[in-house]
């Protein structure tokens, strides 16, 4: 369907299930050559990342590990900065290349917030995996290991990513039509 409606707003096509599908197995051939011998735990951030997740972890044929958590906004350093709180979190990372499953990277800040705290847990690195970038908005100098689609600062729905919760089963990415006046 080239065009949606979820709730009251509507959607153009953006990315079909085909692309998608397409950069999720060449991110996996990546990922099956590059962390071979790697003792490795992907972590998938929910909600959004439970679509790529899904995808890309059947066509991993590493021995791998795998998890999910959550963030959570969380005030609660010392110093008053907010910080996400992961949950969910409970597997021992010490010694391990994790690998970190995004839907979308977009200012950053929450892939910082994880990547900070996760190191807390000794892992031996830290990779990031992330289906969507928004290139323009993102304002960290973090590198981001696997990206599938660099794309415009403009609100995208579907295959994991929502509009007011819904939209996160469509196959396909959705734009956000831009309203003329
Ligand atoms: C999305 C996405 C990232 C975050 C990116 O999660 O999954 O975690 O936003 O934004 P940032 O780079 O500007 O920090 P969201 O908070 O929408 O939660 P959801 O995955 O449950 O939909």
């Amino acid at each position: 369907m080239p065009h949606i409606v979820i709730a009251d707003k509507e959607f153009q096509l953006y990315l079909s299930a085909e692309k998608i599908q397409h950069q999720v197995e060449s991110i996996a051939y990546r990922m099956n050559r590059e962390l071979k011998g790697h003792n490795v735990i992907f972590i998938g951030v929910l909600n959004g990342a439970f679509m790529f997740a899904a995808d890309l972890l059947k066509r991993i044929h590493l021995e791998a590990q795998i998890s999910f958590m959550k963030v959570s906004s969380y005030c609660g350093t010392s110093s008053g900065i907010q910080v996400k709180r992961l949950i969910g979190l409970n597997e021992d990372l010490k010694g391990k290349t994790v690998v970190i499953l995004e839907d979308i990277i977009d200012t950053g800040k929450t892939i910082e917030d994880i990547l900070f705290q996760i190191k807390g847990f000794r892992p031996t690195e830290v990779q990031i995996a992330t289906l969507l970038l928004k290139k323009e908005a993102y304002k960290s100098n973090i590198n981001i290991d696997y990206t599938g689609f660099e794309i415009p600062d403009r609100f995208v729905v579907g295959y994991g990513l929502d509009y007011m919760g819904y939209g996160r089963n469509l196959r396909n990415i959705y734009m956000l039509e831009e309203v003329h006046s």
